[in-house]
């Protein structure tokens, strides 16, 4: 079990955004059982990295500051991904868990864009980051570093340069971290005509990688939490993935798989934790990994990811 360094738990599928590009609503809408929560990060005792997001919204689960609090206690790294709707309600305690990083999803600054894409308010999100870089002043703390993720669209490329410009101006620190549209089946099925002509192709991709590297560069950014995000941040196509070799991804279900783009398919989870036992969940990831290493093919829960070179 020692190779699994990087544990992503998903507490809820609930969202109080309509983003054009999830697919959470193909999801039965629950929240993650506490207990099942915990019993899960007291079985993996050295995980290096936790991440707790999944679908949905993560802020809405009504136990969150509880799991982010235990959480703290069992991994050297802890982040999240929200939308940022309810840090005004948080921001107290996401500073006082001292979570190490906290991406806050944009696509645009335009208001109304925003509105458009994610269904939600940009001006409530930006008051929230505010509260957050304040509080951490006020108190003279470090954590969380506050970064940004995007969604990549053919439409927003040009919007990257104003992203970085509002993270300076919000005084961010976390980074920016872009994200092709994902295109295992589950997601790509649920695609309009629009979004399918939406997503860019490996080189755009490849090149887009690059200019937000640049973008990092020349933005204030916190090394070590940058360091930290490397298991989560696969490189684009290898053929290989740091997230089957060394994550795990437990759905708000119970159920598990190597990992989140892996949503559906016969052969999509190691497991139910409602069911097996989790030493069985792991002999079955074992199992799977040694096929994968003897036959040297993409795995069949892999096909289509943005991330794996055919
Ligand atoms: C699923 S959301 C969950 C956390 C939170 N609700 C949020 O939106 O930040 C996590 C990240 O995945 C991104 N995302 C959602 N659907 C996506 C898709 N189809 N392709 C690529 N990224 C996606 C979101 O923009 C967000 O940055
Ligand atoms: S905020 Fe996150 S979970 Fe909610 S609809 Fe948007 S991407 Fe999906
Ligand atoms: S689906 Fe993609 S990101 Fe997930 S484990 Fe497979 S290759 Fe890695």
């Amino acid at each position: 079990m020692k190779d699994i360094t990087y544990l992503q738990i998903e507490p809820t599928t609930k969202c109080n955004f309509a983003c054009i590009f999830c697919c959470r609503n193909k999801l039965e809408q629950r929240d993650m059982n506490i207990d099942l929560f915990k019993q899960v990060l007291e079985e993996l005792q050295q995980i290096h990295h936790i991440h707790i997001q999944g679908e949905g919204e993560p802020l809405l689960h009504p136990d969150i500051i509880e799991m982010f609090q235990f959480a703290r206690q069992k991994a050297y790294v802890l982040t999240t991904i929200t939308n940022g709707s309810l840090l005004s309600k948080y921001y107290k305690a996401l500073v006082d868990c001292e979570i190490d990083r906290i991406g806050i999803s944009i696509e645009t600054v335009d208001k109304e864009r925003f509105r458009k894409i994610r269904g939600g308010s940009l001006d409530a999100v930006i008051k929230g980051i505010k509260q957050v870089v304040q509080y951490k002043k006020d108190s003279g703390k470090l954590k969380p570093a506050l970064g940004f993720e995007v969604a990549l669209l053919k439409d927003n490329l040009s919007e990257l340069k104003r992203i970085s410009d509002l993270y300076r101006d919000l005084e961010m620190d976390g980074g920016i971290s872009v994200q092709p549209l994902n295109t295992t089946p589950f997601y790509f099925d649920n695609y309009d005509d629009y979004l399918k002509e939406q997503i860019l192709t490996d080189t755009e991709n490849l090149y887009l990688a690059k200019e937000v590297e640049k973008i990092n560069r020349s933005i204030t950014v916190n090394e070590l939490v940058n360091r930290s995000l490397s298991l989560r941040q696969p490189a684009m196509k290898e053929k290989d993935c740091p997230l089957l070799s060394s994550g795990l991804f437990v759905h708000s279900t119970g159920k598990v798989s190597f990992c989140c783009l892996i949503k559906s398919g016969e052969n999509a989870f190691l497991g139910d934790l409602y069911h097996d036992q989790f030493s069985n969940i792991i002999n079955e990831r074992f199992k799977r990994l040694k096929k994968f290493a003897l036959s040297g093919r993409c795995p069949e829960e892999c096909k289509n990811c943005m991330r794996w070179q055919q």
